[in-house]
């Protein structure tokens, strides 16, 4: 996979490719050394025209802070998806891309970023981030790149981050961890929190938070092991998993909870009579189709 990164800070994430900086250590970095992850830093002020390479201007209709130009913005696109070097008309040179590329722009006004995006985004060839400063990006180079190629306005949280450079590490490492190849063992991101690997329909963890994990020793500190998952068997350590979960979802995130009920996440027809007992001891009582919570 390929991913561009626009940014008024490069060296923000280092130099992936030789180990350095958050997207060139543990499993990525690997798979970047390896140029199985080809990641491209680029640094906007390069588009910017003026001596000062000035890439903010203060905001139509007054208000504080400054936002970023479409002028600049517009070209830095242009150049990076068509690669040539040639700033084009924006549509135009988006439209020529447009297979190929999803342009991502993390702001906290977008959709929250969820397992779901992260499981879409490892199915691209190629992903380009633009990190926004200051007050954002002007609304129309996200309007102008919308018109011609998919384009997706994403929130890590309801919390305001100075810049974008940390939400897109957040976002490429949710991402990268699903890619073939890149993660060591594929069937521990399935058994992840929101069934970690695909959340899709039938799998047995979506909308589900995992439950605790445990590894030896066996006694710490006066702390045991349940011992369901010493007894080696299988099934009763599933069912414990799965009854962990439940309780944890349901303490910590009732929200996810209702959503599985309520059909978002797949619906009452997934839980099965323990699931529902687990659920009613847990305060949300799930009656035939529906629960009332
Ligand atoms: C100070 S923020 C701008 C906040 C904007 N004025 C607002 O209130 O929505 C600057 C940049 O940080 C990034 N950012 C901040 N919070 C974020 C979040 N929760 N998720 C994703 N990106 C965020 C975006 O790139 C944004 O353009």
């Amino acid at each position: 996979m390929r991913v561009d990164i626009i940014t008024i800070f490069p060296d923000y994430f280092g130099t992936p490719a030789k180990g350095a900086g958050p997207l060139g250590v543990s499993l990525i970095g690997k798979a970047a050394a390896r140029g199985e992850l080809d990641f491209r830093l680029h640094d906007l002020r390069k588009w910017a025209t003026d001596v000062h390479h000035t890439v903010d201007d203060t905001p139509f209709g007054g208000g504080p802070g400054m936002v970023m130009k479409p002028d600049v913005w517009g070209a830095a696109l242009d150049d990076v998806l068509t690669g040539t070097g040639a700033v084009a008309a924006a549509s135009a040179a988006s439209a020529a891309c447009a297979p190929l590329a999803r342009l991502i722009v993390p702001t906290p006004s977008g959709t929250p970023f969820t397992q779901g995006h992260a499981a879409a985004y490892a199915a691209e060839r190629r992903l380009v981030f633009a990190c926004g400063r200051y007050e954002g990006i002007d609304s129309r180079v996200v309007a102008d790149a919308r018109s011609a190629m998919a384009v997706d306005e994403v929130s890590i949280g309801d919390y305001v981050l100075a810049g974008g450079e940390a939400a897109v590490c957040v976002i490429l490492e949710a991402v990268c961890r699903l890619l073939p190849g890149v993660w060591g063992n594929e069937q521990s991101a399935a058994d992840d929190s929101f069934g970690g690997g695909t959340g899709e329909e039938g799998d047995p963890m979506r909308g589900l938070l995992e439950g605790p994990v445990y590894t030896r020793p066996r006694s710490w500190r006066g702390r045991e092991v349940p011992p369901v998952l010493l007894s080696g068997d299988h099934k009763a350590i599933a069912r414990w998993r799965r009854d962990e979960a439940l309780r944890r979802t349901a303490a910590v995130r009732p929200d996810l909870v209702s959503q599985m009920i309520s059909g978002t996440a797949g619906g009452a027809a997934i839980l099965d009579a323990r699931d529902r007992t687990v659920l009613a001891e847990a305060g949300f009582p799930v009656d035939g189709e529906s629960m009332a919570h």
